[in-house]
């Protein structure tokens, strides 16, 4: 039986959707190129936003169509949108087969192995440990092995922020033990894989499962595992989203500044630069902290580039809590951030607080925000010019083949074309120069004598 796998949402439903994978090819299954070869399409689904969900549910639309001309197909939904809705939409909508939720990923093979014989919708929606027997184990069958692995390190979220329905659908904070996080890690690098990108929605609170944020002098199991990974050899870099500010400790700041392997680049959600509105979130933590947290980042690893995620137009924001915003987003220099439109989400606690910041100025503040950031970035990037950095090679430039693109330990986008005597992989490291730069990308020359590896 072929399948295809269409993934929305964030790195966590990536992550799933590759465990899935992985285990239906154990179980015998073959991926198709695409929905209209395959026997089996699954929509990893993804709640955060409203506009997330009418995403999956046209989608969902579209199969039934697929499904006339080829009736035997099966259709399943999983992730955030599938736990929360499943039944519902197992109901309404015919051609679905099965919804699961987002801790029973390792039943997939075997429900839609019922499915094929007996044909009766099904769904699966429990709660799980924070490990689940084989689907944290990544396949190296003879294919080339990626430059990056993402890892999970924890499930769930206890933080309940009051717009956010991730609590909900992802359940409770639950943290792998940091030996079975270790061992994976050594698995990847022994597969050559330089890079692990540790995955979570409150990395900083690892180990820590559903305790109050800690003073700032409490040690920081997360640091601790940041240096655990870093003393593998082989693993050349360690990334990780998503921090929470409550829970970046001065013991976690110092395990991130003194680790060489972990890069750089903090993406820092800050949601909002007016300490009202962080209160009316349930974010417990002021502007004032997030900026001693950045400062001593900054201090401490001086070339360090940070990112963010921001509401606007969460109820009540008013025209001087969108200018704070604009301020300290600013005063950090985030050339990198990801704007969100508030979107009320059944359930939470916001949405019983009236909607009232009109649509218009919505999009008024987002764009006046992504205006900022191309502004920030395009001076930031052109500081680089010039200056020589270390890029781990992603592969071919999506725009231009003839260029390669890499990644700097700061997360930015580099291109620059390979030398014939000396062709580069994914997964190598080279050097360049920077001689050019726009808001988005770097242009570097190779330096080939420097070569890394
Ligand atoms: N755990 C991560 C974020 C997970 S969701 C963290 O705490 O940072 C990714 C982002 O979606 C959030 O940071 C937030 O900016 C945005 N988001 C979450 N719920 C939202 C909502 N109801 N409306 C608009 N944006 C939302
Ligand atoms: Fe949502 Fe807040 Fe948890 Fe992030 S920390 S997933 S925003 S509840
Ligand atoms: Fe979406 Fe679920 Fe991720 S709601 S953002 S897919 S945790």
């Amino acid at each position: 039986m072929k399948f295809y796998i269409k993934t929305y949402g964030c790195q966590m439903n990536l992550r799933d959707s590759d465990s899935a994978a992985a285990l239906l090819i154990e179980h015998g299954f073959t991926p198709a190129e695409g929905e209209a070869d395959a026997d089996l399409v699954i929509l990893n689904t993804c709640s955060v936003r409203d506009q997330a969900e009418r995403k999956a549910i046209g989608k969902l639309g579209f199969l039934g169509k697929l499904k006339r001309e080829r009736p035997w197909m099966i259709f399943g939904i999983m992730g955030c949108m599938a736990q929360s809705r499943g039944t519902e939409l197992l109901k309404s909508i015919r051609h679905l087969d099965f919804a699961i939720g987002t801790d029973q990923i390792h039943r997939i093979p075997e429900i839609v192995e019922q499915i094929a014989a007996k044909h009766e919708k099904t769904a699966s929606f429990d709660r799980a440990s924070a490990e689940t027997p084989g689907i944290d184990s990544h396949r190296f069958d003879g294919a080339e092995s990626p430059h990056s692995a993402f890892v999970s390190i924890m499930r769930g979220c206890s933080r309940y922020c009051s717009y956010c329905i991730v609590p909900f659908v992802r359940g409770p904070e639950r943290s792998r033990p940091m030996d079975s996080i270790l061992a994976e890690c050594r698995t990847l690098a022994a597969h050559g894989v330089p890079e692990i990108f540790l995955l979570g929605q409150n990395v900083s609170a690892y180990g820590l499962d559903n305790t109050a944020p800690p003073p700032d002098d409490a040690p920081s199991p997360f640091g601790e595992l940041l240096k655990g990974i870093a003393a593998i050899d082989g693993v050349r870099r360690i990334r990780f989203t998503s921090p929470h500010p409550a829970y970046f400790t001065q013991a976690l700041i110092d395990a991130f500044t003194q680790t060489d392997k972990v890069c750089k680049y903090v993406h820092l959600p800050l949601q909002s630069g007016s300490d009202r509105i962080l209160k009316l979130m349930n974010r417990p933590y002021d502007t004032a902290k997030y900026l001693s947290i950045t400062d001593r980042l900054r201090a401490a690893a001086p070339g360090i580039s940070f990112s963010t995620d921001v509401i606007v137009g969460f109820p009540t924001e008013t025209e001087a809590d969108f200018q704070a915003t604009r301020a300290l987003m600013d005063r950090v220099g985030f050339d990198n951030a990801f704007i969100f439109k508030y979107s009320p989400r059944k359930g939470t606690r916001s949405a019983q607080m009236p909607d009232d910041v009109p649509q218009e100025v919505k999009e008024e503040r987002n764009q006046i925000l992504l205006a900022d950031l191309e502004r920030r970035a395009e001076a930031a990037n052109k500081k680089l010019v010039g200056q020589t950095f270390e890029l781990l090679v992603e592969g071919p430039s999506k725009r231009n083949s003839a260029r390669w693109s890499g990644r700097t330990e700061t997360f930015k986008q580099a291109v620059f074309t390979p030398d014939p005597a000396h062709p580069v992989q994914c997964g190598d490291f080279v050097r360049v120069k920077i001689v050019r730069s726009t808001a988005t990308t770097l242009y570097g020359e190779l330096i080939p004598a420097e070569k890394t590896n």
